[in-house]
């Protein structure tokens, strides 16, 4: 009988252990560096026939009001991304080996691509992925972070506010087009990242996104103008926090 206690108590304890390590795993960074690059966000660039393809926007074009007017998000999805989309299938028209391989990795490897097309693919293809990333953090419904999002935020910047300040400084001093990521780096730590033009940040110190913001004058012009300050204030309203928190523990899953 006691035999029969004793396999049960080391089977409980295995659960136990089992699931200790799945609850704190995602904590830890773990696999390379270079697997983390290869999976985050990825799977989101939806392809069909080897060609990139717009992928669907979460929500009406009217949802992000009065912080985004639906004019504006419509031309920018519809005109802007889609460009975007076109002119990176049109720069691999033809080079079926690299059609085949994921848009990060053409991102992370700009040796691998033919010098001919090389500033296409970086611009169009830095510009699907970084639009495509920007829909996702934005929500029609009023958010705030959790406890957990917000712990990991005072833990990198000592506050919430001095975190909004960094990286709305940094997005109102951007100078002309670009975008602001808050990132994560290679020690865990959250950091704000700016790049120019459709520039990722993973393309330098293995830095890892979890949220963006779109500073090109195309994303805000129509409702406020030159007032890019303005617009950056009414777009803390629209962050998808839930997204944002799912995106910082992808970052360190296998
Ligand atoms: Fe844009």
């Amino acid at each position: 009988m006691s035999k029969i206690i004793k396999v049960i108590f080391i089977f409980l304890m295995l659960i136990l252990l089992f699931l200790a390590y799945n609850y704190f795993s995602c904590f830890f960074i773990s696999g390379s560096h270079a697997d983390i690059l290869q999976t985050v966000f990825s799977e989101k660039i939806l392809r069909s026939d080897m060609k990139y393809t717009l992928p669907e926007l979460p929500y009406a074009y009217s949802a992000l009001e009065p912080y985004m007017d639906a004019r504006t998000v419509e031309i920018h999805y519809t005109k802007h991304h889609q460009a975007y989309v076109d002119n990176l299938n049109k720069a691999l028209e033809g080079h079926i080996d690299l059609q085949a391989k994921p848009l990060l990795y053409l991102l992370t490897h700009p040796d691998e691509l033919p010098g001919g097309i090389r500033d296409a693919v970086i611009n169009n293809g830095g510009g699907h992925y970084a639009h495509t990333f920007f829909w996702t953090i934005m929500s029609q419904e009023k958010q705030l972070p959790s406890k957990k999002m917000l712990d990991l935020i005072i833990k990198s910047f000592g506050s919430f506010d001095n975190f909004k300040k960094e990286f709305s400084d940094a997005a109102k001093t951007l100078f002309g087009s670009g975008w602001t990521w808050l990132c994560v780096n290679q020690k865990g730590e959250l950091v704000v990242v700016k790049t120019h033009g459709h520039g990722i940040p993973q393309v330098s110190g293995g830095l890892q996104p979890v949220l963006v913001l779109d500073v090109w004058e195309h994303a805000y012009y129509l409702k406020y103008q030159n007032r890019r300050s303005e617009f950056i204030e009414a777009w803390w309203n629209l962050i998808n926090w839930s997204q944002v928190e799912q995106n910082y523990y992808q970052v360190f899953k296998k």
